[in-house]
């Protein structure tokens, strides 16, 4: 691939000059998070509302290439667009300065995207291990959803605060707080909105902003603009002339507001950091209704790039010098192009395009010179980022999800934890002959994290099992392995849909049981395969003595 920008060699200023101070006040205005949402909620639409009131700094394809929408999937990702999948997502970076706020430098917010639909896979979740916060977006008429519940366990495991955005208020949907009672019933989320909406769902005026107790302190009513494709102007009223203005479905919301006072669902900071509650804000993304109160919410209480937990046990301060996690791998499935595209987020110091870091896994040195933030039609290249900040490192052949890279004293962070694969499939090569090519492609896609790769005595070496959260893992393994290690394989589905972890005192007897088969996962991790889970809790009730755990992710 070509340069677009002069190559500032190797170095930077990663040693020496004294950046602690300028990486801190970074740090501060930072934000970065993810949005978590079943198909269909409105992710889509809700980041092209978030970049529509802030300033879009820099794109990695973030925005799903969707019918009249701008699309920036790059070329060289042409096959995965045609298969269906938007693979390209990665991070959209934007600057939001609060109305009437007199900070002197707006807010830098990072958007991370969890792919979702048919691509949904482990990248989905492992976003989640690099993002700070979360926004839970949820369908007004649907509430919540089978994909949403996952992510909010993979939030929950990771310790993420949540905002829940409760979307489409502008058409019927379900009532306020039946929504509410659901989060707290179903996920164990008390809600705690910040406004209360005025209008039911199909008839959205306004938002009234929930002061103490629940009593009101303003209202904030919404003017649709043709096709909501602008920002929607806002009028500020007290709530005197609300109550004039809006009548009965005012007093609606403030009767609403001042019961979940007294439930004691109001905003608590602490709580919310902790993953206790959640700040709720019902909303139009379409409608750009209630979006800037999200922007507004994300800064003033979602918190900034964390200092990072280390495999030393000392945790990584955020002014440290530079370091990133790994947490996202990409390959190009076209041969052509043997591009691998390394995302990282900085997690301390400063970064600067050029620099030469450590790679913790090998010990080895990597040049940085292609950084990326941009991957569109043109590829434009970064010079510098700060904790919170994505960056995609280019040719990164070496790098797999979880790696560290960092400068100075060796660091390393954990890794990315395996999550709970639902889908499981045979894998083989067709002709024998190419057994040691397809051996070490399983060993390298694994590695990388495609996915996992389950093996036991019965079906031997040269019958593992693929086992991934999203199907389409599987397609993805069938076009490298003959892209780029010139193996065709066939793929046989298994029945299976739920794993658990076992150990080694209950393996056997576990295997034995009709509908039940154990392997052994690369990370030497003993995993119990159920057909369903009718089975898997036949099983549970009648064999208590044994170990039968759930994994990460698992509802
Ligand atoms: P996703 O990325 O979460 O899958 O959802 P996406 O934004 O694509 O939205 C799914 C559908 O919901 C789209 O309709 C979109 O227009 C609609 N939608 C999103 N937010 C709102 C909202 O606040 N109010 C209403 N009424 N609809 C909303 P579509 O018909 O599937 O696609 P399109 O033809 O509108 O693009």
């Amino acid at each position: 691939m070509t340069e677009t920008a002069e190559d500032t060699g190797t170095g930077g200023h990663a040693s020496g000059a004294d950046t602690t101070g300028d990486v801190a006040s970074e740090v501060a205005r930072r934000r970065t998070f993810a949005v978590i949402a079943h198909p269909d909620a409105g992710k889509s639409t809700l980041t092209e509302a978030l970049a529509l009131h802030a300033r879009v700094i820099t794109e990695a394809g973030a925005v799903h290439g969707k019918s009249g929408r701008r699309s920036t999937v790059s070329d060289w990702m042409e096959m995965e667009k045609a298969r269906g999948i938007s693979v390209s997502s990665t991070a959209l970076q934007f600057t939001y300065a609060p109305e009437g706020s007199d900070v002197d430098e707006p807010y830098v917010i990072n958007l991370v995207d969890t792919p979702g639909h048919a691509d949904f896979s482990e990248d989905t979740y492992r976003v989640l291990t690099a993002v700070d916060a979360a926004v839970m977006l949820i369908d007004a008429a649907k509430g919540l959803e089978p994909q949403t519940l996952k992510l909010f366990q993979v939030c929950k495991h990771n310790g993420l605060p949540i905002i829940t955005v409760i979307n489409k208020w502008d058409r019927p949907g379900r009532a306020p707080l039946e929504l509410l009672d659901e989060i707290t019933e179903q996920i164990g989320l008390v809600p705690t909105p910040l406004y209360m909406p005025v209008g039911i769902a199909g008839d959205y005026r306004g938002l009234l902003r929930r002061g103490e107790d629940g009593a009101p302190e303003e209202y904030v009513h919404f003017t649709r603009t043709a096709g909501g494709s602008t920002i929607a102007p806002e009028e500020h009223y007290d709530p005197d002339t609300a109550a004039e203005r809006e009548g009965d479905v005012w007093e609606t919301a403030v009767e609403e507001s001042e019961l979940l006072s007294a439930m004691g669902q109001d905003h608590d900071q602490e709580l919310y950091l902790a993953g206790e509650t959640s700040p709720v804000i019902f909303a139009s993304a379409m409608l750009n209704f209630g979006v800037h109160q999200i922007l507004d919410a994300l800064v003033e209480l979602a918190p900034p790039p964390r200092k990072w937990p280390t495999v030393s046990g000392e945790p990584r301060e955020t002014t440290d010098p530079f370091s990133a996690m790994v947490f996202k791998v990409q390959a190009g499935m076209d041969a052509a192009h043997r591009d691998r595209l390394a995302f990282m987020r900085v997690v301390s110091g400063e970064f600067e395009r050029g620099m030469v870091v450590q790679h913790a896994q090998t010990g080895k040195p990597f040049t940085t010179k292609y950084a990326l933030t941009v991957f569109g039609r043109d590829r434009s290249t970064v010079e510098s980022a700060y904790p919170g900040d994505v960056v995609g490192l280019v040719n990164a052949t070496a790098l797999a999800p979880g790696d560290t890279l960092y400068t100075g004293k060796k660091v390393q962070f954990p890794p990315i934890p395996q999550f709970a694969p639902e889908h499981f499939a045979v894998v083989r090569a067709q002709s024998l002959g190419k057994y040691k090519q397809f051996r070490k492609a399983i060993e390298q896609l694994a590695a990388e994290g495609v996915v996992q790769i389950l093996r036991n005595d019965t079906r031997g070496d040269a019958n593992p099992v693929m086992a991934a959260v999203g199907p389409m893992q599987f397609e993805v393994v069938t076009a490298r392995m003959k892209a780029e290690f010139n193996v065709e394989v066939v793929v046989d589905n298994l029945p299976y849909t739920i794993a658990r972890r076992t150990d080694a005192a209950s393996a056997d007897e576990l295997g034995r049981q009709r509908g039940v088969e154990v392997f052994e996962r690369t990370d030497g991790e003993l995993l119990a395969l159920f057909g369903d889970k009718w089975r898997l809790q036949y099983i549970t009730k009648e064999m208590e003595h044994l170990t039968i755990e759930p994994l990460v992710a698992d509802t």
